[in-house]
């Protein structure tokens, strides 16, 4: 089936029922392999901060650090909408602060909806950022930008009270005007219960396949990254490993004097310019 290419994708997924594809991007290469692997959407997320700036958490990353990126994910003009996640403090300010940095995601990096995480307490900002025609996907469940209130990296949603507040949370993202919700790390059968009460899509990370779609960080889905890898996570290749024994193939090469050989070499004819 085509891909359609905005953003009506996840409503078009959510009426056919077949499952939205994401997966995170977060440069040129990145989005282009992404984009040729035929996912729905890409999400420049700030676990940038982690994959690729280094950073222990989330946390530091700024709008800026997230502009660089959207931009080199822009450029690769992918056939697919670009959600891009709103970082840490950049709406935790005024809903008018919010809207403009917001805007510079949208105007400057190229993206076409915002990522927030959080519920009922961003319902100024959520209504903000709509008005200003920005579309918005939600994010509930563990939002890693709230690492130090949640004490943790740790499952959300357990037990029968802080299920209910999930519910509770989602369905007010809905009713705000989000386009899709993210489920991170939450039990499967609250995550598939609450995908089948909302009328608009859920994207799980670690919250089962009741979900309407799935996400997935891009280093974690190749194998690239050896960083702290949670049970959700499904490695479809290891790529950080090819890579290290490619370059060290390098280095023998190199040092044996195997490389170059004729055919890297230029000479004298032409026609050997490329
Ligand atoms: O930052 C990110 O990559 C995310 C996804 C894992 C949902 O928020």
């Amino acid at each position: 089936m085509a891909r359609p290419t905005t953003l009506g994708v996840f409503a078009c997924r959510k009426r056919s029922g077949e499952k939205i594809v994401v997966l995170t991007a977060y440069d040129l290469t990145s989005a282009l392999i992404a984009d040729r692997g035929g996912v729905d959407a890409i999400l420049v997320g700030d676990s940038l901060g982690m994959v690729v700036l280094g950073h222990e958490t989330t946390l530091p990353v700024t709008v800026d650090d997230m502009l660089h990126h959207c931009r080199a994910v822009s450029r690769a003009k992918p056939s697919v909408p670009i959600i891009i996640d709103m970082p840490f403090g950049s709406f935790h300010v005024s809903p008018a602060e919010t809207v403009g940095h917001a805007l510079r995601l949208v105007k400057e990096g190229g993206a076409a909806a915002v990522k927030i995480e959080g519920g009922r307490c961003r319902a100024d900002v959520i209504r903000a950022l709509l008005a200003a025609e920005i579309p918005v996907m939600g994010h509930l469940g563990l939002t890693p930008q709230s690492i130090h209130r949640l004490g943790g990296y740790k499952v959300q949603g357990r037990g029968s009270e802080a299920g209910e507040h999930l519910r509770d949370e989602a369905a007010f993202l809905e009713e705000a005007g989000c386009f899709s919700i993210v489920l991170e790390c939450i039990p499967a059968p609250l995550a598939e219960s609450i995908s089948n009460q909302l009328t608009i899509p859920t994207v799980g990370i670690g919250a089962g396949p009741g979900c309407d779609g799935q996400v997935l960080v891009f280093h974690d889905l190749l194998g690239l990254f050896d960083g702290v890898r949670p049970k959700f996570v499904k490695r479809y290749a290891e790529l950080g490993h090819e890579a290290t024994e490619a370059i060290r193939r390098f280095g023998e090469d190199v040092r044996a004097g195997a490389f170059p050989a004729l055919e890297q070499c230029y000479f004298d004819e032409t026609g050997d310019d490329e």
